[in-house]
């Protein structure tokens, strides 16, 4: 794994933002495996800002996220798709046609994961994979557990999922408790893997993840046999290495 040590949070989205224009311009028909959540937001604008600038064309290029809650619909604004189109897809030039996300409304949520798992597989494979970590090691929406789990499925938050996202939510709306993720394999499957972290309260689980045994109580641990990751991490959330 290649540790890229960076100052703050603004030099990690940058530095991110890097390889991806960089796999997006060596091959215009790239596929991205993106993520939600906080980190991400950064890559995002840079990525935007380099579009706007005439530098990079998404005109070929397909995406494929990482998770979706289960029973939010892709109109309500805390769904992930709702969360990509705000955040990234509506200010490029990207097809609708090459923009995928599980459908949180799925009738067959059985059906729906293999759907997915044909979607990832008919893409020919992530080329370059953007992953976040959840304070409790999570990648996508692999939770903590007994297994790593393989293929598409549908999987229960855990209380610290559940706090750690209900600054998203108010106290009217109803947080969703579980969520459709792509498995270990397919994250895993990617050609290359970019890990982006931030912040003191990451610091604590990035050094499990990174120097603990690889374990599915720890999701990230996972990572550590992967040949092409690179994770670009700030001064407080490498604190702990
Ligand atoms: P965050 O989430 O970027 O909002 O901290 C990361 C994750 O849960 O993967």
């Amino acid at each position: 794994m290649k540790i890229v040590r960076v100052e703050d949070y603004d030099k990690m989205s940058r530095t991110a933002a890097n390889i991806i224009s960089a796999q997006v311009i060596l091959k215009p028909t790239s596929v991205l495996g993106l993520a939600t959540g906080s980190t991400p937001i950064g890559v995002y604008q840079q990525l935007i800002k380099w579009y706007e600038k005439g530098d990079l064309d998404f005109s070929q290029v397909t995406t494929i996220n990482l998770d979706e809650y289960k029973g939010l619909s892709p109109e309500d604004a805390h769904s992930y798709k709702y969360y990509m189109r705000d955040a990234f897809h509506k200010h490029i030039n990207i097809k609708p046609e090459n923009i995928h996300l599980p459908n949180g409304l799925a009738e067959d949520p059985d059906a729906e994961c293999r759907r997915y798992d044909d979607v990832i597989q008919n893409s020919g494979g992530v080329d370059t994979q953007l992953l976040g970590i959840g304070h409790n090691g999570h990648i996508g929406f692999n939770e903590p557990g007994s297994v790593f789990h393989r293929d598409t499925y549908v999987t229960d938050l855990t209380s610290r999922t559940l706090e750690a996202n209900n600054r998203f939510f108010s106290k009217e709306d109803v947080q969703p408790v579980s969520a459709y993720t792509m498995g270990i394999k397919a994250i895993m499957q990617a050609k290359r893997i970019v890990v982006i972290v931030s912040g003191k309260s990451k610091a604590a689980i990035l050094n499990t993840a990174l120097n603990g045994p690889i374990d599915p109580q720890v999701p990230a641990s996972i990572l550590q046999i992967h040949n092409d990751v690179t994770l670009i991490a700030d001064q407080d959330a490498l604190s702990y290495l």
